[in-house]
């Protein structure tokens, strides 16, 4: 059982994009129940940059994936994902397609596997621009030739008789991009778009997101294990751990006065990491989903632990900053 209280609702923005209350997710099968999510509430402002950062298996991609529905059969959603007074999570499969791509477009990680291996790149695109803003023959291949130009593909009308495999891993997330800002969405959810890359390319990508963002006004929710991505990127940070968010704050609060013991882990693994130091891992292992204490979930590696950590966890607030814990640090 989880033992989790329940999550009052973090400090709201005025108009949010998005607002996501109290997400549940729970996968059940082979006799057991994983707590993916544990009460999730965030909000995205119309143009902002949310990075949402956290250890292998904290729930960041199931954040992305159970707004648009693509958490698989598995599982159960509870919650709201609310854009406008429209409730996603209570929308049909239907009735969610107008939402999907054309409204929230998704990139993920490892563009080959997200882009058909049997078709051009052109025609991948043309079949978007068709579906999402109606357009047909000459006036969607001028579109496609116009995507391209903005997300930096060379010779574009050439590139867009390409077959996938004859492309690079920047070229193809350069055309998964192009794909996301086809129909104008007002955010995209991006999910470890630079982690297959190396790293030039990877700023590349980066730049092109920060230029999307700022001349499209595209709301961006960039997932990472990235801290120095989080850094140049993102206006806001929202940290998971163990299927909750821990932290939430403007990127000079998270990095100037972070107040949840495990923010500052973190963030002490990457400072150490930088000056040429051994990594200082965070000593232990994230608890397992199945089987969660009671109270707080980091308590059992966190230094300062008390016998309260163990029975309760509190949310602390301070007009848009939120932690979770019963210290006040900073
Ligand atoms: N289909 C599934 N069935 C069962 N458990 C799942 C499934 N998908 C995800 N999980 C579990 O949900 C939790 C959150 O997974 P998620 O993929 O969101 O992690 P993440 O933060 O994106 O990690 P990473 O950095 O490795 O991508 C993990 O414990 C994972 O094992
Ligand atoms: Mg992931």
């Amino acid at each position: 059982m989880t033992t989790s209280p329940p999550t009052p609702h973090q400090p709201a923005l005025n108009a949010p994009l998005l607002s996501i209350r109290n997400l549940r997710l729970e996968f059940t099968g082979q006799g057991r129940t994983v707590y993916a999510l544990r009460g999730v509430d965030l909000d995205i402002a119309p143009g902002e940059i949310l990075a949402v950062v956290g250890e292998s298996g904290s729930g960041k991609s199931v954040t992305g994936l159970s707004i648009l529905g693509l958490h698989g059969k598995t599982a159960t959603v509870t919650g709201e994902a609310l854009m406008a007074d429209t409730n996603l999570l209570a929308l049909d499969a239907e009735a969610l397609r107008a939402y999907r791509g054309r409204r929230i477009a998704m990139i993920f990680q490892e563009p080959m596997t997200a882009l058909n291996p049997v078709f051009t790149v052109g025609y991948q695109l043309f079949e978007i621009l068709g579906l999402h803003a109606g357009l047909k023959g000459e006036a969607a291949e001028r579109r496609a030739i116009e995507l391209f130009q903005k997300v930096g593909i060379p010779e574009p009308a050439l590139r867009l008789k390409s077959y996938p495999f004859q492309l690079s891993g920047g070229m193809r997330q350069r055309i998964l991009i192009a794909m996301a800002i086809a129909a104008g969405p007002e955010l995209i959810i991006a999910d470890e778009p630079t982690t297959a890359l190396d790293v030039t390319i990877q700023a590349q990508i980066l730049r092109l997101l920060r230029e999307i963002n700022e001349t499209e006004k595209t709301a961006i929710m960039f997932i990472t294990h990235d801290l120095g991505i989080v850094a140049k990127l993102a206006h806001r940070v929202a940290v998971m751990y163990a299927g909750e968010i821990v932290e939430l704050g403007t990127v000079a609060e998270i990095f100037e006065t972070p107040r949840h013991p495990y923010t500052q882990a973190l963030l002490a693994s990457v400072h150490s990491a930088a000056r040429g130091e051994k990594l200082h891992a965070i000593p232990g292992a994230p608890p397992t989903l199945t089987a969660l204490p009671a109270g707080c979930a980091f308590a059992p590696r966190c230094k300062l632990k008390t016998d309260a950590c163990e029975k309760t966890i509190t949310l602390q607030t301070e007009q848009r900053r939120a932690w979770r814990c019963i210290h006040r640090l900073s």
